[in-house]
């Protein structure tokens, strides 16, 4: 195995995080530049991929004497190495091992280590491209001389622009297919130009390479002496680098946790995304906005004189302040905002479109809160750059959407009036709150001013008051089951027994509300988490006031009732699901709906094409094919009261 400098023993492997910072450490002198490449499926990325990692010596020689054999098998043409191979067979092993979203290669010269976050490039890759791009310095952007500039071109161009990237590198590939023509490429980067003005890409370098033949790779191509600019490896060698921008800026460390060993040291650890750090620098903490100053900066390695952009650290402070994971430690005279509402773009990167209303879990840096987004103000056709109307996200759509947060959360705007890219308090990630998968990433334009504008308003009387003088306490006990199922029936029994208990309750009821507040409302997915979200503001209101809540609605969706149980205080959400098969509630049919839905007459009803998700673990569970309803409400009664 051979290496052929003082590279570690896997470089050309794939990589987890940990290997990412072992790496690193080895080439600590060296500067590191992080890229990716976009392309579409026939425009040769493996093969350049391959070319490069090559070219810089960083294949194993047994796994190129492999290489040789495979080629020769598959038939490549003449002596040359198929490069792509070298790469789709890591690609293959790396499907038997754990599934990461990216996979990132690495090599290194003698100027410089590199990161290549291999980004698949069919379109409904959008999601890895999206992924692996956002830690990028650079994105080679590979277009097949014959082809010119596609659809895809203008997709992967445009993505790379907004997320970040700054600086774009325009790789026209397969110049030996066009006799190495310069006109050919003159035409394809005048086009390609015209198309980068336009969405804010002012600046690019444009290279004619052969990744198959090594033109202009590493060594200046005899076949292209009309090209006067760099060749690719020379530019990756001397190109800025993201962290020598970010190192400009006013300090930030997002912290990650807090370092605790033992009552005397207290420690803040975290990247520091923005900056530099000295001992004895006045900081603000954000959100608590209390400042003190720097007293040491601790590492592994000791303690440092100063810190700066892209190094991981613990920080100590000179007091004793409120910080924990999520804070931001900031430049004291230049902290970042909070706010709770925003303007953001956002990618939609899941099968399932994007349901308005609904609470998914949103994540920067190191905050994870609950968030909403409202419908979409525009989606982007990336081709023609037009916006468009739209009421949801799907796949691989970019759109622009408010959103807010359940609390306010510390942001830097991820692009600012000097167009400097704030990735790590700009960018964002949404995750689906029951699954777990990542479905959008995002970017935050500005915060709306209304949210800095609309306080809470404290108020004297407060709810253990108005509960006390009802002698009891709130609760909100949300019925869900299928229309038909009995939610209203058994409700409106609890409501009479505890009327006649001297209880202070409500019974909100679907139908009821339907007629007023949430008249505007119809059945599709979007409108009914939206009719639950009302039901579940007016429902905290009414317990607030003391009253014991009773809701009636089929509520269709656990990350609907999840999220009305987070906003009601612990142990005051009550799930009660009236649990009747369909075929009972179908048999039953009182309001003669379902048969109207069977005979296609009402679209989108629940149980027949709309779906309903049972509550995995209700606080009680009635079966009506058990039990009368006076036994379900005798049955809810004695929960509630706790008899
Ligand atoms: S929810 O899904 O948004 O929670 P909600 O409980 O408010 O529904 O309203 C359900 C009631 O509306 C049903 O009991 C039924 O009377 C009526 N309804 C009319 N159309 C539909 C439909 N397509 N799906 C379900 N219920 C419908």
């Amino acid at each position: 195995m051979a290496a052929n400098n003082d590279g570690p023993a896997y470089q050309t492997d794939t990589l987890i995080a940990q290997d990412i910072d072992a790496y690193l450490q080895t080439h600590q002198h060296k500067t590191m530049l992080r890229f990716i490449t976009c392309g579409s499926v026939d425009d040769g990325k493996s093969t350049l991929i391959g070319r490069l990692l090559y070219d810089s010596k960083m294949i194993f020689e047994d796994q190129l004497a492999a290489l040789e054999a495979d080629s020769k098998r598959v038939g490549t043409q003449g002596q040359e190495i198929d490069f792509a191979l070298l790469v789709d067979g890591l690609a293959a092993e790396r499907e038997q091992g754990i599934t990461i979203d990216v996979a990132y290669r690495f090599f290194n010269t003698e100027k410089r280590k590199f990161i290549v976050a291999d980004t698949p490039g069919h379109e409904q890759y959008t999601r890895n491209m999206v992924t692996g791009a956002s830690t990028a310095d650079l994105a080679i952007i590979l277009v097949d001389a014959r082809k010119g500039v596609l659809v895809q071109t203008r997709r992967h161009s445009y993505l790379a622009n907004l997320v970040g990237i700054r600086n774009i590198v325009l790789a026209v590939n397969k110049m030996d297919l066009v006799d190495y023509s310069e006109e050919v490429f003159r035409t394809i980067v005048a086009d390609y130009r015209q198309f980068a003005a336009q969405i804010g890409i002012e600046d690019f370098v444009a290279i004619p390479i052969s990744g198959f033949k090594g033109d202009n790779i590493a060594a200046r191509s005899d076949n292209m002496p009309w090209h006067a600019g760099p060749v690719l490896m020379d530019h990756l060698e001397t190109v800025e680098i993201a962290a020598d921008a970010d190192i400009g800026k006013p300090f930030r460390m997002p912290v990650q946790w807090v370092n605790r060993p033992n009552l005397d040291f207290r420690g803040f650890s975290g990247l520091i995304s923005a900056g530099t750090v000295k001992p004895g620098d006045p900081v603000r903490i954000v959100p608590s906005g209390k400042t003190s100053t720097i007293r040491s900066i601790v590492t592994f390695a000791g303690d440092l004189d100063e810190a700066q952009a892209g190094q991981s650290v613990t920080l100590t402070l000179a007091d004793e302040v409120d910080c924990s994971r999520g804070s931001v430690i900031a430049a004291a005279d230049n902290p970042p905002q909070t706010a709770d509402q925003f303007e953001a773009s956002i990618v939609w990167m899941a099968d399932e479109p994007l349901l308005p209303g609904r609470s998914y879990w949103l994540k920067l840096a190191t905050q994870t809160v609950a968030v909403s987004v409202h419908e979409p103000k525009y989606v982007v056709d990336v081709d023609t750059l037009d916006h468009l109307a739209a009421k949801t996200l799907e796949l691989n759509e970019i759109g622009v959407a408010e959103l807010a947060t359940e609390k306010p959360i510390t942001f830097v705007p991820f692009r600012d009036e000097e167009d400097r890219v704030s990735p790590t308090l700009g960018g964002f990630i949404l995750i689906d709150r029951i699954t777990n998968q990542t479905v959008a990433a995002g970017m935050l334009h500005f915060a709306l001013r209304r949210s800095q504008n609309v306080h809470w308003q404290a108020l004297d009387i407060t709810r253990e008051t108005r509960a006390a003088l009802k002698n009891q306490a709130p609760r909100v006990v949300w019925f869900t089951g299928l229309s038909g199922s009995g939610k209203s029936t058994i409700a409106n029994l609890v409501d009479k027994r505890l009327n006649r208990m001297n209880r202070h309750s409500f019974l909100l009821d679907g139908d009821n509300v339907r007629h007023g507040l949430n008249k505007d409302l119809g059945f599709t997915d979007a409108d009914r988490i939206e009719n639950v979200r009302r039901v579940g503001e007016v429902a905290r209101l009414m317990s607030d006031a003391g009253l014991i809540v009773l809701t009636a609605f089929i509520s269709p969706f656990q990350a609907e009732r999840n999220m009305v149980r987070s906003m009601m205080a612990d142990g005051e959400f009550v799930e009660v699901f009236i649990d009747t098969p369909l075929a009972v509630a179908e048999e039953r049919d009182t309001k003669g709906l379902y048969a109207k839905a069977r005979a296609g007459n009402l679209k989108n009803f629940t149980g027949i094409d709309s779906p309903y998700e049972p509550p995995q673990a209700p606080d009680i569970r009635i079966d009506t094919t058990a039990m009368t309803p006076e036994e379900a409400a005798d049955m809810i009664v004695e929960h509630l009261l706790g008899w």
